[in-house]
C-alpha cells in the first residue's frame, strides 16, 4: 500500500491527474445516467399547429417535413394525440380564408384561430392551448400590424392585439403569446384581458425576437411573408443581445408572465442570461428553419435525425430554457417514452 501511494505524485492541485479522471462516471450507459444534469420533459413542450379552414384537410408543408396545415376537424384528432404523448401544450396560428388591410381576421369572433381553440378545448381540455397574438397571418401585405406609409404603426397596432388577446381568451385559450415585437404590446393586452375578466390568463411573451433567416419556412407554413420589406423595423437585430435583456425586463414590468427568446438554437447565450437575470419561467421556440435544417440533413444522410433532435433540445434546455417550442415535440415524446 505504502509503496503504491509513493509512486503517485503527492501534490495533487498543480496536477489533477491521474486522480481526477472524469471518464469513471461515462462508463455505461447506467452511470451516465445516474449523473446527467439535464432532460426533456414532454410535459414543459409545446407543438405548434397551423389551423386552415376546412374539413378533412391535411395540406403538407413541402419545407417542413412532417408538418401539416390541418382543417379543424383534423386539428382536434393530432390535439388527442400529442396530448395521449404526454406533450404538456399547443400553440395555434391561424390561417384565415381571406387577409385585409385590417387583419380583421385575427380579431373576430367566429375567426379561424378562435373556433379552433374552442374546438380543441372541447374535446382535449387538459392540454394547454396557447395562442399566438399577431397580425402577419391575417394583413394581405403580411406585416404584423397595420401599415402607415411604408412602415407598421406601433400605437394603432395596438388596439387590434388586445382586441386579438381578448378574443382568444374568450374562446378559451390558456395562455396568449404576442409575437409581433409591438413597443408597449404587453401592457396593452394585460390592460385589455384584465378589463374583460380574463385576468387570471397568463402572458407568454416572444420578448426577445430576432429578425431571423430561420423563420423562413414558416412562413411558407403560415402563408405569412411580407409582400414588401422585412420586419427589422419592429424585431430584433441578432446582434445584439443586451437590446434583449433590456426587452425583456421592459416584458417583465408591462406584466408578463413568461418570457421567451426566439429562434433558440442560435441564442443559447441569451436563454442562459435570461435564465440567471429574470426569476420566471423562460421559453425559447425553436423555430421552423432549426427544426427544418435538422430534417434537410437527416433526409441527405449526414446525421441522425433523432440524435440531432435530442441534442438540439438538450442544450436549449441545458442553457436554462423551462417551456420549449417545438415541432419535435411529439417525435421527443415518443423517443422517450
Ligand atoms: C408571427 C410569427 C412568426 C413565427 C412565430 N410567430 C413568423 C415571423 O415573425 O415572421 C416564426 C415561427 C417559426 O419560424 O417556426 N409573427
Amino acid at each position: 500500500m505504502y509503496t503504491l501511494i509513493c509512486h503517485l505524485p503527492l501534490h495533487n492541485e498543480n496536477m489533477p491527474f491521474p486522480v481526477h479522471r472524469p471518464r469513471r462516471l461515462r462508463v455505461t450507459e447506467s452511470m451516465r445516467r445516474l449523473v446527467r444534469e439535464t432532460h426533456l420533459e414532454p410535459d414543459q413542450l409545446v407543438l405548434p399547429l397551423f389551423v386552415r379552414p376546412g374539413e378533412g384537410v391535411r395540406n403538407a408543408i413541402s419545407s417542413m417535413p412532417g408538418q401539416s396545415q390541418l382543417s379543424i376537424d383534423q386539428l382536434v384528432r393530432e390535439c388527442e394525440s400529442v396530448h395521449a404523448l404526454g406533450v404538456g401544450g399547443v400553440i395555434l396560428f391561424g390561417i384565415p380564408e381571406t387577409k385585409d388591410e385590417q387583419a380583421s381576421g385575427a380579431y373576430a369572433n367566429d375567426g379561424i384561430t378562435q373556433q379552433a381553440v374552442r374546438a380543441v378545448k372541447k374535446a382535449v381540455p387538459d392540454l394547454i392551448v396557447m395562442t399566438d397574438v399577431c397580425n402577419c397571418e391575417y394583413t394581405s401585405h403580411g406585416h404584423c400590424g397595420k401599415v402607415v406609409g411604408h412602415d407598421v404603426d406601433n400605437d394603432a397596432t395596438l388596439e387590434w392585439l388586445a382586441k386579438t388577446a381578448v378574443s382568444h381568451a374568450r374562446a378559451g385559450a390558456d395562455m396568449v403569446a404576442p409575437s409581433d415585437m409591438m413597443d408597449g404590446r404587453v401592457a396593452a393586452i394585460r390592460t385589455a384581458l384584465d378589463a374583460e375578466g380574463f385576468s387570471n390568463t397568463p402572458i407568454f411573451a416572444y420578448a426577445a425576437k430576432f429578425a431571423s433567416v430561420f423563420y423562413g419556412p414558416f412562413r411558407e407554413a403560415a402563408e405569412s411573408t411580407p409582400q414588401f420589406g422585412d420586419r427589422r423595423s419592429y424585431q430584433m437585430d441578432p446582434a445584439n443581445g443586451r437590446e434583449a435583456l433590456h426587452e425583456m425586463q421592459l416584458d417583465l414590468e408591462e406584466g408578463a408572465d413568461l418570457l421567451m427568446v426566439k429562434p433558440a438554437g442560435p441564442y443559447l447565450d441569451l436563454i442562459r442570461q435570461a435564465r440567471d437575470r429574470f426569476d420566471v419561467p423562460i421559453g425559447a421556440y425553436q423555430v421552423s428553419g432549426e427544426y427544418s435544417i435538422i430534417h434537410a440533413a437527416a433526409q441527405n444522410g449526414w446525421l441522425d435525425l433523432d440524435r440531432a433532435m435530442l441534442e438540439s433540445l438538450t442544450s436549449i434546455r441545458r442553457a436554462g430554457a423551462g417551456v420549449i417550442l417545438t415541432y419535435f415535440a411529439p417525435d421527443v415524446a415518443r423517443a422517450l417514452a
